[in-house]
């Protein structure tokens, strides 16, 4: 990796406590190409191994990348099944390197509408790493930030109909605790790649103080080095200030 950006991130004060990435421009990397969508989905994965690479040496607590949204699955199903394929494959082939760095890999989103073999990739993955202590890292997949926030209200509403809560008990911490992300410190930073200035129904409620940083480049040509450059920016412009949730 690069030591210069990481010691430079370090000692500002180091990285933010959470980062969301929206990885954006595959198809439109492939499309340049002369070639079909999925080869950009592949290079993509190249990509994310970089940045989770980059992560790890910078020591993110926490990093989200969103993988397949809800909106997605309205894709051509070739293409779904040739991202479903894609994920299955590296959910199961980066176990040991994710498991060996000290990542606590889960899934954050609807995954019972998932084939069988992937939800068992799934399964597999948030098992072996589920002692990693370097670094959360979560998918999002077949996630939308919409669906998400009506799910916890539904389970809010099974509170009160079964006597468990009262309706004045419910304030923001209490309908976080029924996020996905539960537990998690919301992201300080969001970047999005590709140039588009969209937050595309992720992590809605989560990201209501994060800072929004765009790439350029599309999400096959963003690298580690990239990821940490930005970081980097991030902090100068924040210049150390704690996120505007404080203020
Ligand atoms: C957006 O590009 C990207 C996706 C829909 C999928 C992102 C998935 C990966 C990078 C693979 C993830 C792999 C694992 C193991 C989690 P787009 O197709 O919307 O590009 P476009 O905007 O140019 O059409």
């Amino acid at each position: 990796m690069n030591p210069s950006l990481v010691n430079r991130i370090r000692a500002g004060g180091g990285p933010p406590a959470h980062v969301a990435v929206i990885m954006d421009g595959n198809g439109r990397w492939a499309g340049r190409r002369g070639r079909r969508r999925e080869y950009g989905h592949r290079a993509g994965v190249l990509a994310l191994r970089d940045v989770v690479s980059a992560a790890l040496e910078v020591r993110l607590p926490v990093l989200t990348v969103f993988a397949f949204s809800d909106e997605n699955w309205r894709r051509p199903p070739a293409e779904v099944t040739s991202l479903m394929s894609l994920l299955e494959l590296h959910l199961r082939r980066e176990v040991p390197e994710l498991k060996r760095r000290g990542v606590c890999a889960r899934v954050l989103g609807r995954t019972r509408r998932l084939p069988p073999r992937v939800r068992w990739a799934i399964t597999l993955l948030e098992r072996e790493t589920r002692q990693g202590k370097a670094m959360r890292l979560n998918f999002a997949l077949s996630y939308g930030a919409r669906r998400e926030m009506a799910r916890a209200a539904r389970r809010l509403a099974r509170e009160v109909a079964d006597g468990r809560l009262d309706p004045e008990g419910i304030d923001e911490g209490r309908f976080a605790a029924h996020l996905y992300t539960e537990g998690l410190p919301d992201p300080e930073l969001l970047i999005r790649t590709s140039g588009e200035h969209r937050l595309s129904n992720f992590l809605l409620w989560q990201t209501a103080h994060a800072r929004i940083r765009v790439s350029p480049l599309l999400w096959p040509d963003f690298s580690g080095k990239a990821f940490l450059e930005m970081i980097l920016d991030d902090q100068l412009r924040a210049g150390g200030n704690p996120p505007v949730s404080a203020a």
